[in-house]
């Protein structure tokens, strides 16, 4: 789906990764560009929205933990699993009316857990899921759900790593392009590129669609 002429809703946009999504949709000709923010309550802008074509779900926290203070954990988990399942929550029927996209903000600790932030990792591999059971329920309503893999950024989240990180604007700017491509799992930045085609490949690929196929022959109603 390119962003020409489209809707985009981005949470957490008023730094990092979220504003440069924001502004590189008005490069790529959006119609209109929500940019939400901490003080919105998501019913509200759900109902003021109307229409929308893309929503990215992109706000998260990312504190450093051992494991200890369940407290620390439940944190991550509001944030970076229950807000993403809220705001889709919210936003789903206008995706369905415009068929739209969902992209969902994740990384390459969905896939592997960086033990310095165990919460974090632990949050985003349940956004990852979250992100594969959405894409296997909305696909017969024309909905592409993305999910994006992302290595180091250098934005306020990343400050204290002394590592190499991508700019958020290139990071932005291969989000789109591979969502214009129609790549479900999006590696964009260096340190996450490589893993793309090996992911494509992978046998939790390959189980991810067997899973989707059986729960579409055998739909269960809860
Ligand atoms: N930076 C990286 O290396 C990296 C790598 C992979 C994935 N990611 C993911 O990319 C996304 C954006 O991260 P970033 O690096 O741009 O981080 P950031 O600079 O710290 O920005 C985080 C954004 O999320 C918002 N936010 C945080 N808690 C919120 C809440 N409870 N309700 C609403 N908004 C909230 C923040 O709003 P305020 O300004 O009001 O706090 C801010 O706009 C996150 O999901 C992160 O996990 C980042």
């Amino acid at each position: 789906m390119t962003i020409e002429g489209k809707t985009v809703l981005v949470t957490g946009a008023n730094r990092g990764i979220g504003q440069a999504l924001a502004a590189e949709a008005l490069v790529r000709g959006a119609k209109r560009v929500y940019a939400g923010t901490r003080t919105e309550q998501v019913q509200a802008a759900a109902s003021q929205a109307g229409s929308l074509d893309i929503l990215i779900n992109n706000a998260g926290i990312a504190l450093p933990d051992l494991l200890t203070d369940p407290a620390v954990l439940e944190r991550h988990l509001a944030v970076n699993l229950f807000g993403t399942h809220a705001v889709t929550q919210a936003f789903l029927p206008a995706l369905i009316r415009s068929r739209g996209a969902i992209i969902n903000i994740l990384s390459v600790n969905s896939l592997a857990a960086l033990p310095l932030i165990p919460s974090y990792s632990i949050s985003k591999a349940a956004a990852f899921s979250l992100t594969q059971s959405l894409r296997a329920f909305l696909a017969g309503q024309g909905i592409r759900v993305h999910a994006v893999l992302a290595g180091p950024v250098d934005t306020d989240m990343t400050r204290g790593f002394d590592i190499p990180k991508a700019s958020p604007e290139s990071v932005a700017r291969a989000i789109f392009d591979a969502v214009d491509n129609g790549e479900e799992e999006i590696f964009p930045d260096p340190a996450s590129a490589p893993m793309a085609d090996s992911w494509r490949n992978s046998a939790a690929k390959s189980l991810e669609r067997q899973l989707a196929q059986l729960a579409q022959a055998a739909p269960v109603t809860p």
